[in-house]
């Protein structure tokens, strides 16, 4: 089988694609044909060595991938050939014709779900209906959403206006920004462009914003924090601008505000029951009024560097995808 392989930390150029043997399924685990694997801006941190999860050298990258079961290792009853799944294995590996999965990190891809959606669900609709979850978002909230445009902030956008809520999209582009009101984003802001805080003011008539879903850190956490109504929650999802920001304690104490942790990685890591009741609520959505996948490019396993040097580059609006075949 063909699978990309990283045998050097530090760039997307480092990646090229090698022949390797099929996988066969170790106990627990599942091994599965990759139909289409999605993008995640963890990818490109694990490639340049700067992710949490730090697989020995030489590595398949990919961290997420909808695809059909052709093996099942000992142990493992829950799952045969055929079976359509989605999944994100934590060690990566999904950059590739095939894939080995732990079978506690897979789930049923419903027939309702394309690929191309399947492939992207696990990570970035998990992730956005966890966070809004933990926020105790309701119907008639505004909610602002930094990074809008990319993979998981587009599935906030989706799964937030279907909650009923008032969408703020925050974006460096009238591209991304155009994506994010297509997904049912209410409002607009270019952060590049604009102040963001004065904006908020005016669209919020000076009250502020319920909810702020974070996933770039660095300026936008500090002004965000800034635009939050009385009793805010700020939802800390990622960092993609490099730049960790800092707590004003006394901020959160004269606004009763409050900042929450997301890491569905560790929920995925220990709670698979968790994620599971997670993807079946943000399945229950897209049964009702289906999500369409906003697809920022498909690519062959030839062309994984480019498309992770895409997300370095900041240009890209929705998910990309990586089809193997
Ligand atoms: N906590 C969790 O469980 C969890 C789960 C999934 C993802 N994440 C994290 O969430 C973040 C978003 O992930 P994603 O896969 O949705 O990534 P993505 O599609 O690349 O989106 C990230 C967005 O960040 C913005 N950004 C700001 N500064 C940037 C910079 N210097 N370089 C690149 N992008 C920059 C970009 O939007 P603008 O250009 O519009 O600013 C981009 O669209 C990442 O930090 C990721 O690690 C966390």
């Amino acid at each position: 089988m063909r699978a990309t392989v990283l045998r050097a930390l530090g760039s997307p150029e480092n990646i090229a694609v090698e022949e390797r043997p099929g996988l066969i399924p170790q106990p627990g685990e599942v091994v599965a044909q990759v139909l289409a694997a999605g993008v995640n801006y963890a990818d490109l941190l694990m490639v340049m060595g700067r992710y949490q999860v730090k697989p020995p050298l030489p590595f398949v990258p990919g961290l997420e991938f909808c695809g059909i079961v052709t093996g099942v290792g000992a142990g493992v009853d829950r799952w045969r050939p055929g079976d359509r799944i989605m999944g994100a294995p934590l060690a990566g590996g999904c950059f590739a014709e095939q894939v080995a999965v732990p079978a506690q990190q897979i789930f049923r891809a419903p027939e309702n779900l394309p690929d191309e959606l399947g492939a992207q669900f696990v990570v970035a609709y998990g992730t956005a209906a966890f966070a809004l979850k933990r926020a105790q978002l309701h119907a008639g909230e505004t909610v602002l959403v930094g990074g809008a445009g990319g993979g998981v902030g587009v599935a906030v956008v989706d799964i937030a206006a279907r909650l009923g809520a008032r969408v703020i999209a925050a974006a460096s582009s009238a591209e991304k920004l155009r994506v994010a009101q297509a997904h049912g984003a209410h409002h607009a802001v270019n952060y590049r462009t604009d102040a963001l805080r004065p904006a908020i003011e005016s669209l919020t008539g000076g009250g502020g914003v319920n909810v702020v879903l974070d996933t770039v850190g660095g300026r936008f956490f500090d002004d965000s924090l800034r635009c939050l109504a009385r009793g805010g929650r700020m939802l800390v999802v990622g960092f993609a601008s490099g730049i960790l920001p800092r707590v004003p304690a006394e901020y959160l104490l004269l606004k009763n505000l409050s900042v929450l942790g997301i890491g569905f990685g560790g929920v995925l890591a220990a709670d698979p029951a968790a994620v599971q009741a997670t993807l079946d609520e943000a399945l229950a959505l897209h049964a009702a009024r289906p999500f369409t996948p906003e697809i920022g490019g498909r690519f062959t396993l030839e062309e994984v560097p480019k498309a992770l040097q895409r997300l370095a580059d900041r240009e890209v609006a929705g998910k990309q995808l990586v089809l193997p075949r």
